[in-house]
């Protein structure tokens, strides 16, 4: 079991809590590593050649392996588990949380001595993707406060991510900011940004990696809940980092046109919609300064994936509050980037390997959810 970095703000777990997490964690890993495996069997010895049979013909997509493997008892066995280690993951740790709230609320106070900042708008519509469904099965979503000062979701965010991903985004759950780091500084090693921008940043997990990578440029970091936002400025301060976190909506910002010359997003793109994802890319391309260049991390697209992988990455779509997860893997990103604004021959989508070597050593398989891509992040990108 990898351990979470502490820093100031992390919440503290009881013995009991830390038992129930770690059971939690454990059973995530079972069955990502003893009993995954076990439903591509299922699939390759009976699912597919019934539909062989019926069919006269392999199938050639995601939705008709589902239409054959979601009957297979194998299958709804295990799916059911991933459901619901997912809401005992929340379960766990927000009865922690909030039994330690008043204290993490009042450490989260800056008292006005502060590296960065933290701009909050209390009018900022939240977008009807966020309140519709308590994306990933996060009870309240990025954006319910309880409160006043509320940084619960933040809290939360920050412990169930590393269980979530069974320690192998970290120790500072900062693995998806690190791949996409360490791609830039090999492809372009001369890349010096003076204002950098982070989208949808939740609680600054990947933003971090960029303020210790570009020291002379200013990081900026945009997201739509205040829980997440205060709790990621004090996370910073904590870390002794200088970052600048505003609550803004990606899809319009109330930043400059050229205010960037470096604007990434990581795991952002899936939990948006068909129309959002059009207005962040126009963002996008209205930020950059010419020759800027945007970078987006997720796991991979569908398009010329195994159906059967693909079938299995897909499962968050069904099963765990992300409405967009499929639309968002089949859409076709050159074009995606071509209504925004960017010139076709400047997109770039490649795999990267993750940074934390823990998780490249875990496993190639593909599994559900953000953390499914076998080690490898996906990263579209492009230059405006
Ligand atoms: C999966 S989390 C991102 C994790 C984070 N980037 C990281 O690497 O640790 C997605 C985040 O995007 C935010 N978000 C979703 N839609 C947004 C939008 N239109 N504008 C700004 N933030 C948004 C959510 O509130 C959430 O915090």
């Amino acid at each position: 079991m990898y351990d979470q970095t502490g820093h100031a703000l992390l919440p503290r777990s009881t013995h009991d809590e830390h038992a129930r997490q770690n059971f939690v964690q454990s059973l995530k890993e079972h069955l990502a590593m003893r009993v995954s495996p076990g439903n591509k069997s299922v699939y390759t010895r009976r699912a597919k050649p019934r539909f062989e049979q019926e069919q006269h013909r392999a199938p050639r997509d995601r939705h008709e392996v589902r239409r054959v493997m979601k009957d297979e008892p194998y299958y709804q066995t295990w799916s059911a588990l991933l459901r619901t280690s997912q809401e005992m993951m929340w379960e766990s740790v927000a009865s922690s949380v909030e039994r330690q709230l008043p204290d993490l609320t009042a450490k989260a106070k800056t008292n006005g001595r502060a590296l960065g900042s933290l701009t909050l708008d209390p009018d900022l519509p939240i977008p009807a993707y966020h309140t519709a469904v308590d994306v990933h099965c996060m009870p309240g979503g990025y954006h319910s406060e309880g409160g006043a000062d509320d940084i619960a979701a933040g809290a939360v965010y920050d412990r169930a991510v590393h269980i979530y991903a069974m320690g192998r985004m970290g120790p500072f759950n900062d693995d998806l900011g690190a791949s996409l780091v360490a791609y830039l500084t090999q492809q372009y090693p001369h890349l010096r940004p003076r204002r950098i921008l982070d989208m949808g940043c939740s609680v600054g997990h990947s933003t971090v990696p960029y303020v210790e990578t570009y020291p002379e440029a200013e990081v900026h970091a945009i997201d739509i809940g205040a829980p997440m936002l205060r709790y990621a400025h004090a996370r910073a301060e904590a870390l002794g980092k200088r970052v600048h976190f505003s609550q803004q909506n990606a899809e319009r910002t109330n930043f400059a046109d050229a205010s960037f010359d470096l604007i990434v997003s990581h795991i952002l793109l899936h939990e948006t919609s068909g129309t959002a994802i059009r207005n962040i890319m126009r963002e996008c391309h209205r930020l950059l300064t010419p020759g800027g260049m945007m970078f987006h991390v997720e796991v991979p697209q569908y398009q010329g994936m195994d159906p059967y992988d693909a079938f299995i990455l897909d499962w968050d779509t069904y099963n765990n509050n992300e409405p967009f997860w499929g639309a968002m893997h089949d859409l076709d990103l050159v074009e995606l980037a071509r209504q925004g604004g960017f010139a076709s021959e400047t997109v770039v989508q490649t795999l990267v390997p993750s940074a934390f070597k823990m998780a490249r050593a875990r496993t190639q398989l593909f599994q559900g959810g953000d953390f499914g891509g076998g080690g490898q992040w996906f990263v579209f990108g492009a230059t405006k």
